[in-house]
């Protein structure tokens, strides 16, 4: 029998703090979508208390009453310190950032600045459905250059599509999202030195979404783009939101590359409105007080990847995980199970666990689910128990 990996000293695992009990009185969407007798693995929320030094700068912020709007600079040093520190890359110009109210927002208005109604963007599906979503409501058209081998960029299809999207003259941009979601790929420097070679020479902008750059397995290297040699004419946003669970604190930051500083001064101020002052300030806490905290919690996502892998061999060796390094979701491929295009659909029915269906995640998403792995193990061992019980 599969059995619960301990945790390193230090740091305790965030993910082992709570009860299902306690998780049971949120009354957010992952909490909130589904009866209680379902167990919700889905939407991007984790399943852990709040760092500490971001619960005590929010407290500290509402029992002044500094609830009006955000001031300054902090939340771009916080990012930029963290940049130096964790991957080595000092590319952040705090001049050359502004704040944006989400990530998805600030991708819209990022696209907004460097292309124009109707134009192409480029997005690698399997991807985060959202990206259809914003990008067909800005009055954008989605196009297609599937994940190839291994999940990995296919750089031969990427330079296909972007000549094409090119083509006519017109303007394209390519939305990359590093890490990938769904599948946790983790894009080499070598492929984004690639990517932004292959952008400059068919003049596409390349808008690379960051929101899970923090959360990548021990070991392994987050490469910003902005950072790769011919990026510069790039554009990112980051957040803390993913990171350290802030989806409820609305706070981003657009990120330009020195040959795209000009574009983001053209972003109207308006857009920086949208963003809380109290959400940024618990962001600017988690990039600069709480480093700890993130890496007890990249240490037991590391172990619930493992243990998620091996409860799989054993109830469910048909489904295919995907050995993702990055984000704290697992992509499943289940096509020898028989349950057609959206398997999640009957792990729903049958073992009322809530996974996301692959099917909105664009081509290559049939047949496989989206398991978001960051909750406790014994939470992740009965999600598995569920999908088995699914199939007797
Ligand atoms: C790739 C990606 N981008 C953006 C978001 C959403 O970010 P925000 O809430 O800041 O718009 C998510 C959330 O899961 C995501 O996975």
């Amino acid at each position: 029998m599969t059995s619960i990996p301990q945790h390193p000293p230090g740091e305790p695992d965030p993910l082992r703090a709570l009860t299902l009990g306690q998780l049971r009185r949120r009354t957010s969407m992952k909490w909130r979508t589904y009866p209680e007798d379902v167990l919700p693995l889905w939407v991007a929320e984790m399943d852990v208390p709040l760092a500490g030094p971001v619960v005590r700068a929010v407290t500290d912020a509402l029992a002044l009453g500094d609830t009006g709007y955000p001031a300054g600079t902090g939340y771009a040093e916080a990012l930029a310190g963290f940049a130096a520190k964790r991957w080595n890359w000092d590319g952040i110009a705090v001049e050359r950032t502004a704040i944006v109210p989400d990530v998805m927002l600030g991708v819209v208005e990022m696209l907004r600045l460097v292309t124009g109604p109707g134009d192409p963007v480029i997005v690698n599906s399997p991807v985060y459905p959202p990206f259809y979503q914003f990008v067909t409501h800005l009055n954008r058209r989605v196009v297609e250059a599937p994940l190839g081998a291994g999940l990995r960029l296919d750089l031969d299809l990427l330079e296909t599509t972007f000549r094409a999207a090119t083509a006519g003259g017109g303007r394209a941009a390519f939305l990359l999202c590093s890490p990938h979601n769904p599948t946790g790929t983790v894009h080499t420097a070598a492929e984004l030195a690639a990517v932004a070679e292959l952008a400059e020479r068919h003049g596409v902008r390349v808008v690379a979404d960051e929101i899970h750059a923090p959360l990548v397995a021990p070991g392994v290297t987050f490469v910003p783009y902005l950072s790769v040699p011919g990026a510069g004419r790039g554009l990112s946003l980051m957040s803390a939101s993913k990171g350290w669970n802030l989806a409820g604190l609305k706070a981003a930051l657009a990120v330009a590359g020195p040959g795209a500083a000009a574009d983001l001064a053209r972003m109207p101020e308006e857009v920086g409105h949208g963003a809380s002052h109290v959400a940024v300030i618990a962001h600017t806490a988690a990039l600069n007080d709480a480093t700890g905290w993130l890496d007890a919690l990249l240490a037991g996502l590391d172990a619930n990847r493992r243990l998620l892998t091996a409860l799989l061999a054993e109830h469910l060796p048909a489904v295919r995980p995907h050995p993702g390094r990055a984000t704290y979701l697992a992509w499943l491929d289940c096509r020898a199970l028989g349950l057609g295009h959206d398997p999640a659909a009957v792990f729903l029915d049958r073992g009322r666990v809530a996974l996301n269906s692959g099917l909105p995640f664009g081509t290559g998403g049939a047949g496989h689910v989206r398991l978001n792995l960051a909750t406790s193990p014994e939470i992740l061992t009965e999600g598995v128990r569920r999908m088995a019980a699914a199939l007797t």
